[in-house]
């Protein structure tokens, strides 16, 4: 569960949440709202890349701002710009990047990026340059990235983009890969137990 309680947020001068409470428990969840209303920052509440001004973020229990790196174990974040995740050459050593910490042995890494890269489609492109994909491969490549870490339970949903609608579509609750996926703005998974992942 996700606590946002009494959560103000001020960039500079510019306050752009305003005491905000909310519990987060749905499977899934959209966030619908003007351009620079605020979405993406609310987003990056979920695993502590924004910390708020006042008030305060809980993830299962688990202050974002007290504990950021125990929050982002179970909270993987894509952003709107793939460009903005790609840190490796290839497309494999992308993924396996995300893994680093995972105390995994070669052979188990080399298989989830196998098994990932084939869910997402782009098992063909494993020794492509990655800045060489296309725009929607990245997109692609990105949640690849997250989700390798498996931020939830085996079988369980993770989370889900979507472009049906404008702004940030925050998900926890579809079981994402395939070609089932859509993009969005934003999209933030929320974990059940800790995983690691990306942290950019
Ligand atoms: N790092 C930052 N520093 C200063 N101001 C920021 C920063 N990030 C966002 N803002 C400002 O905060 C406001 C909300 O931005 P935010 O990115 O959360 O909006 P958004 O709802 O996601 O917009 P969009 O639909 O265009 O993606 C905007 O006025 C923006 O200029
Ligand atoms: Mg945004």
């Amino acid at each position: 569960m996700i606590q946002i309680e009494g959560v103000s947020h001020r960039y500079g001068d510019r306050e752009v949440l305003s005491d905000i409470n909310l519990s987060l428990v749905e499977d899934r969840i959209g966030v619908i709202g003007a351009n620079g209303s605020g979405k993406s920052t609310l987003a990056r509440l979920f695993n502590g890349l924004v910390v708020p001004s006042t008030g305060r973020v809980l993830v299962d229990g688990m202050d974002t701002a007290r504990d950021g790196a125990g929050v982002r174990r179970k909270v993987a974040f894509v952003f709107a710009d793939p460009d903005a995740q790609i840190v490796m050459p290839t497309v494999s050593e992308d993924v396996a990047f995300s893994l680093r910490r995972h105390g995994l042995g070669k052979d188990e890494v080399a298989d989830r990026v196998r098994d990932i890269l084939g869910r997402f489609g782009l098992g063909g492109h494993s020794d492509h340059p990655a800045h060489l994909l296309s725009s929607g491969q990245k997109q692609l490549l990105a949640l690849a990235s997250v989700l390798v870490t498996e931020p939830r339970p085996p079988g369980t949903p993770a989370f889900q983009r979507s472009e049906a609608a404008p702004g940030t579509c925050l998900g926890a609750g579809h079981r994402a890969g395939g070609p089932g996926l859509r993009r969005a703005d934003d999209a933030v998974g929320h974990a059940q137990q800790p995983a690691g992942g990306r942290t950019p």
